[in-house]
């Protein structure tokens, strides 16, 4: 069939939305229609030729809601009309990891989608016969996608589809770092360091397991003033002292849980510093530039500290990203004020403007 995608022809460049061809789901894949698609960092940071692992041409995208138009064979967990999530990080729920409460980081399809491939090591994009690659096994800057089953969450029909792309990365990544990664323990004390969607998530999540205090860390008043309606009980705006205030709102000891959800290897320092001795948890979930190197006086670790790093905060997805839409549609999870900017898809490049001005957390494409 023939579909509208925005294709990452050239590192640095604009993406170019065009026609391209999409080939049928093969087995174990499934054909979705794109409702709305999130514009997110890490597309921005492969756009840029920045990151060491991308490749060119692709169709970008990986924060998507959609319905399930058709499927392959020996499809069994979704059929057509089902609303899912798209989940970079999959869930087969047969690999070693899978099976193991302990990680999320299922190991079916790694190296194949790692490289722009469906897991049969072929791509379902071509242009004029020439293949083009899939990014993060998904590819959802365009009308449809073809995934592998095991990569899409089939989620409450009733959710509203911008609101639940957000699921699919950042938002699912923050609640995650702090309900499955770090665990957080009803009445503690937790430091969150960063309030883009990540650390906003990771907000709400502690809020959800009843932390205490919830102190939201970032440069912007902005986006502090959104902690606080995610839950955050105190704000701080980041300076050269943010360890030591912590410390001095904290009796000396610091926090029972931080997390780090910025990116810079000099705040996952704070954080882990800004964390209790004894117990003290600090849970990365920012990525760093390539080569950069977490600094930690080991004594803090010797004297309890811990460090713990998340990816997708820990949630097996096809489980975990449904279960957090049904607390969104309890009204546990207030998800409205992440959506900043409405865009189309031919404003996709905008979606990227946007984020660099900072300019709200979220850009949702909605198709039509
Ligand atoms: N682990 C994962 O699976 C996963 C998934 C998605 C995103 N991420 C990563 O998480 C990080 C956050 O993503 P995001 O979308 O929320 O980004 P974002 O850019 O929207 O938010 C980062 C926030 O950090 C703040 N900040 C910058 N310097 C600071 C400082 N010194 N002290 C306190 N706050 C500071 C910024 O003002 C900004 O609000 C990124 O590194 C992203 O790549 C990880
Ligand atoms: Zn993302
Ligand atoms: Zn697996």
């Amino acid at each position: 069939m023939k579909i509208r995608a925005a294709v990452l022809e050239e590192f640095g460049e604009p993406l170019v939305v065009q026609e391209l061809d999409l080939a049928e789901p093969k087995e174990g894949e499934v054909l979705v229609r794109l409702v709305a698609c999130g514009v997110c960092h890490t597309d921005m940071y492969t756009a840029s030729g920045v990151d060491p692992s991308g490749y060119a041409p692709t169709v970008l995208g990986h924060e998507g809601a959609g319905v399930v138009e058709a499927v392959g064979p020996n499809v069994t967990s979704v059929e057509p009309g089902d609303h899912v999530v798209t989940l970079f990080s999959p869930q087969c729920g047969e690999c070693v990891h899978c099976l193991d409460p302990r990680t999320n980081l299922c190991l079916a399809i790694r190296e194949q989608q790692g490289k722009g491939y469906l897991p049969d090591g072929t791509t379902r994009l071509s242009r004029n016969g020439e293949d083009i690659r899939h990014f993060m096994g998904t590819s959802t800057f365009a009308e449809h996608t073809v995934m592998p089953e095991i990569a899409l969450a089939k989620i409450d029909p009733e959710a509203p589809m911008d609101g639940a792309a957000l699921f699919a990365c950042g938002l699912s990544t923050g609640l995650g770092a702090a309900i499955n990664t770090a665990k957080v323990q009803e009445g503690s004390t937790c430091v969150v360091f960063g309030a883009g969607m990540v650390g906003l998530g990771a907000v709400a999540g502690c809020r959800l397991q009843g932390a205490e205090r919830i102190i939201s860390v970032d440069l912007s008043d902005d986006r502090l003033e959104l902690a606080k309606g995610q839950g955050a009980t105190d704000t701080m705006v980041a300076d050269e002292n943010t360890v030591q205030r912590i410390l001095d709102e904290t009796d000396g000891f610091g926090a029972d849980y931080t997390f780090e959800a910025t990116g810079n290897v000099n705040v996952m320092r704070q954080a882990v510093e800004a964390a209790r001795m004894a117990w003290g948890l600090c849970t990365v979930a920012g990525v760093a530039g390539k080569g950069e190197t977490l600094d930690v006086v080991p004594r803090l670790l010797i004297t309890g500290r811990r460090v713990a790093g998340s990816s997708f905060g820990g949630v097996k997805g096809r489980e975990g990203v449904p279960q957090f839409v049904d607390r969104w549609m309890k009204g546990e999870i207030d998800v409205d004020p992440f959506i900043s900017h409405h865009i189309t898809l031919d404003d996709v490049n905008r979606g990227f403007e946007l984020m660099e001005a900072q300019d709200g957390i979220r850009s949702v494409i909605d198709f039509n």
